[in-house]
């Protein structure tokens, strides 16, 4: 099985997020190819599942991330969203909106959700991720081809 982890990052945390999970997903056995989106590329259409790393700005999952999610959506085929935010989850700025609205229009594109948004938080603005983002990255990597 073959995960796509895109990416788009300001400060390093979703890069880091993103080789983390590859570094998991290979560990169990599959394949794992990172990509950053603002590449704008994506090696081959041959993958399974579409994992997007993106950071809030404003209270919405960066727009190239957003639109990189729609154009890439394929009917049947497994996603995950990793959303890096700085506000608390019941603040303002949340990112549980925008999290939930691009999790429910990539499953209205008739793609599986392997679980809910997850939320990795920074401590400080440019980061690092608090503690405990590893163990939520497992959660993601088992949950990707269970
Ligand atoms: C211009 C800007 C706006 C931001 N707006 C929000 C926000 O509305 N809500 C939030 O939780 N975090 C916000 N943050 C914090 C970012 O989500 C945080 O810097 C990001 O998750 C770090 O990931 P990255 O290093 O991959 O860019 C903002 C950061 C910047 C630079």
């Amino acid at each position: 099985m073959k995960a796509v982890i895109a990416f788009v990052t300001y400060h390093g945390n979703c890069e880091r997020a993103a080789q983390t999970l590859a570094t998991l997903v290979e560990a169990d056995g599959n394949q794992a190819t990172v990509v950053s989106i603002r590449d704008g590329r994506i090696p081959d259409e041959s993958w399974d599942a579409l994992v997007i790393c993106a950071p809030v700005h404003a209270g919405s999952i960066v727009r190239i991330a957003r639109r990189f999610a729609l154009q890439r959506a394929h009917r049947d085929r497994r996603f995950a969203l990793v959303v890096s935010h700085g506000a608390p989850l019941n603040h303002f700025f949340s990112p549980i909106r925008s999290a939930d609205k691009t999790h429910r229009r990539l499953i209205r594109r008739g793609m599986t959700a392997v679980l809910p948004p997850t939320y990795l938080r920074v401590a400080e603005p440019k980061g690092p991720f608090e503690a405990g983002f590893e163990e939520k990255l497992v959660e993601v990597r088992d949950a990707l081809f269970a």
